[in-house]
């Protein structure tokens, strides 16, 4: 037979009748991953008419394009075959000297010997999962959390310990009655880490005030507790004066400190950082070997090249004047829009805001209404490990301008009031 009668070419019920029983077989190792929500979510809201606070997306209209194209021909040029090759596993040498450089001007001393380049800070969060957790374990978590980092850690089955949040952040001293506990049951050391972000956090854009994370360092050492520090967004900040990282404090050098440069930068080019003690990294650097060898290295190339050639910190003060506008938008729209009962937080930085309903209105039932008005929003149940948050709802301000801003909560506070009047 000659190819061209096609009957070489699989066609499609030979690509769809497979012979094996596969939900069967995935299901042999009695493992359900649970999809994120949010993944979900965002194919309904890339629909052009739905305006979506969903996602946790950077304004796309301001990645220096035009920058990361002459980086690129400029990588190309001169380090050409060796961006293409296989590299270390520890992440690029210059970048990681950059990396370290760009952080002890915040404060966070370190070499680069202590950077581990990872592929997103999603990754560094995967890792860390590997390393430190088992089914069992105990860990800690801001109560919401971001919930990408929950799905990192989830596969490892720890027992997450929630603790609640306000306006200056995690209940630090909850987490030191806990501890206290646990070491009265001789329990200690069942306590993986603590995850923070402590800076305009996903989901709330909440920040720790500097008592908060002076007496978490004081816990860390007095019940030898690992703290991870993801800190994404400190960077993004729209005038507010912001506590240094935890990292960045005396006592702060056992911080595992992740950072990346998808906020800043982007995240299509997937490159992340880790800071901390040389025998994390070791570990981290083993870990990672088995998933995926090293980072890309023409994008390491990339980010450094940017820096290089341009300058990143007037990039990060553009991304923070159009952000600051954002913000100030979707405030003024809630201000005005809302009806009474309706809270929400007022974040100094970041990407995102919490709104709280009154209690009985769920915001899952809510969306429903929300997509038929075309608006979307995360509701706030997937951030919680404990099954709170029922009536919170996580919303993105920098993917929308502002007059879609002023739109969408328009809409939203017209579905929220509907829902308000039905339960009345
Ligand atoms: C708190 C937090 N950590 C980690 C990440 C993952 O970022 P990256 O693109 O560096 O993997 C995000 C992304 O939204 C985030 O909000």
């Amino acid at each position: 037979m000659s190819q061209t009668d096609g009957s070489h070419r699989p066609n499609q019920s030979t690509v769809l009748d497979t012979g094996l029983p596969w939900t069967g077989l995935l299901g042999r190792a009695g493992k359900t991953p649970k999809g994120s929500q949010i993944r979900e979510l965002l194919a309904v809201t890339a629909r052009p008419d739905v305006i979506s606070f969903a996602g946790g997306l950077p304004a796309p209209e301001l990645f220096p394009v035009e920058e990361i194209r002459q980086a690129a021909d400029e990588v190309l040029r001169a380090d050409g075959a060796a961006a293409l090759q296989y590299g270390p596993t520890e992440g690029w040498q210059p970048l990681r000297e950059l990396v370290a450089s760009r952080l002890s001007r915040r404060g966070i001393g370190c070499s680069a010997g202590q950077v581990l380049i990872t592929t997103g800070s999603q990754q560094a969060l995967d890792l860390l999962g590997e390393v430190f957790l088992a089914p069992g374990m105990n860990l800690l978590v801001e109560s919401p959390s971001y919930v990408g980092a929950l799905q990192a850690f989830s596969p490892h089955r720890p027992s997450f310990v929630p603790f609640p949040m306000d306006e200056e952040g995690l209940a630090v001293e909850a987490v030191a009655r806990w501890l206290e506990a646990e070491r009265a049951e001789g329990r200690l050391s069942k306590a993986a880490f603590l995850y923070t972000v402590a800076t305009f956090q996903n989901p709330s854009g909440v920040t720790m005030s500097l008592d908060r994370r002076l007496r978490l360092l004081e816990l860390t050492r007095t019940f030898s507790l690992p703290v991870v520090e993801d800190d994404p967004y400190s960077e993004l900040s729209y005038g507010s004066s912001v506590p240094p990282p935890l990292r960045a404090f005396a006592g702060g050098e056992d911080v595992i400190y992740l950072g990346t440069f998808s906020k800043v930068l982007s995240p299509g080019l997937r490159v992340g950082y880790v800071v901390a003690p040389q025998p994390v990294i070791d570990r981290m650097v083993l870990a990672k070997q088995g998933r995926d060898l090293h980072t890309d290295g023409l994008s390491q190339r990339l980010v450094l090249e940017f820096c290089r050639r341009f300058d990143p910190d007037a990039h990060v003060a553009r991304l923070r004047a159009a952000y600051r506008v954002r913000r100030d938008a979707m405030l003024d729209a809630l201000r005005h829009h809302m009806p009474s009962g309706v809270e929400w937080t007022e974040p100094g930085g970041g990407m995102f805001l919490w709104v709280t309903l009154p209690e009985g209105l769920e915001t899952a039932a809510l969306l429903a209404d929300a997509v038929e008005r075309k608006v979307a929003f995360v509701p706030g149940a997937a951030f919680h490990v404990d099954g709170s948050g029922a009536n919170t709802m996580r919303l993105n301000f920098t993917n929308s301008t502002p007059e879609e801003i002023n739109q969408g909560v328009v809409r939203l506070a017209d579905s929220v009031r509907s829902r308000l009047e039905r339960l009345a």
